[in-house]
């Protein structure tokens, strides 16, 4: 048993251990605010039947020194970049790897604070996310992969980077940089709710107070400051951040700004973060929707407040059809 600073440990998602890789850090259990025991020496693989003994005793979280945490984020994006391409894995490993890569970023945001690294990483992950489009364009099956760990957060973030792209493609953009563009953007856009009280995001939308909904709607403007305090991140990026929810009938927030004067990407991370939402599972939506009734939902009860080519392209995605055919 070791005494150890709680504050200098970071927690890591059982989900996030990748079967047969070795795990590069020492791995403790908590036992109590500042009694962490150790588990496995680093170098020691990671083995499904061992880690699920302990999710079986209600043991979600494995620790690891603040330090050492650097070396597991780089592995599991390094490893994302590994797996994508390669046919013998399938795609919902490939969504698990890739999931904990991009829990590494928001880890890191939490645990060690803003820096250019979270910015790095997360393009890093887009690479990889470009690539699972490539090798996975069947939108369903994309959706439930990514539907698969515990963390909502994660999940939707990735799978708005995802549908972002698909619904760009569709709308005829082939340039690299404007698919990374929107990816990067997409897996981000949400990034400010990580400013918010904990507390409030348990919170389905519908139960908040005014304040608290005046407190959460101030996340894409959060999500913009803390991106441009890295000093690193492109305009086109934090537009994205800053815009993903407004609408083209100037109902959304923070600005209630009309189509015109949105961003064009901002536009189509908008309408993936709304599809996302409505058809995976989260504190909102319990039971999500599937991919034709989200539409519906979209057209007819919310009264389609998006951008029209996006929202057409969108149904492209869905209906899995060539543009041309599109209605
Ligand atoms: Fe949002
Ligand atoms: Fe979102």
């Amino acid at each position: 048993m070791s005494e150890k600073d709680a504050q200098a440990m970071i927690p890591i998602s059982i989900d996030e251990f990748v079967e047969g890789i070795s795990v590069p850090a020492d791995l403790y259990l908590r036992l109590g605010d500042k009694k962490f025991v150790i588990l496995q020496k680093a170098g020691q693989k990671a083995s499904r039947e061992r880690l699920g003994s302990y999710k079986d005793k209600k043991v979600n979280y494995l620790w690891v020194q603040k330090e050492a945490y650097s070396r597991i984020s780089q592995q599991n994006i390094t490893l994302a970049g590994l797996v994508i391409d390669k046919s013998t894995v399938n795609l919902d490993k490939k969504s698990t790897i890739l999931s904990a890569a991009s829990t590494s970023i928001f880890t890191n945001l939490e645990h060690v604070g803003a820096s250019p690294v979270i910015f790095n990483d997360a393009k890093q992950i887009t690479e990889a996310t470009l690539g699972l489009i490539e090798n996975h364009n069947r939108l369903t099956q994309l959706i439930e992969s990514f539907s698969q760990s515990n963390d909502a957060f994660v999940n939707h973030s990735l799978a708005v980077s995802a549908i972002s792209v698909m619904i760009g493609q569709a709308m005829g953009w082939e340039k690299r940089v404007t698919l990374e563009k929107l990816s990067l953007g997409g897996l981000l856009h949400d990034i400010g709710l990580k400013t918010l009280p904990p507390e409030l995001l348990k919170k389905p939308l519908a139960e908040m107070s005014y304040e608290e909904t005046q407190i959460y709607e101030t996340h894409p403007y959060k999500g913009m400051i803390l991106l441009q305090s890295l000093g690193v991140v492109p305009d086109d990026i934090t537009s994205i951040v800053y815009e993903h929810q407004e609408n083209r009938i100037g109902q959304g927030y923070p600005q209630r700004s009309r189509d015109v004067k949105q961003h064009p990407l901002g536009k189509v991370v908008a309408v993936a973060d709304q599809f996302c939402y409505l058809t995976m599972p989260g504190v909102n939506n319990p039971e999500p929707r599937s991919p034709r009734e989200a539409l519906m939902y979209m057209e007819f009860t919310m009264g389609q407040p998006f951008n029209r080519d996006v929202f057409r392209a969108l149904k492209v995605v869905v209906s899995g059809q060539p543009l041309s055919n599109a209605g």
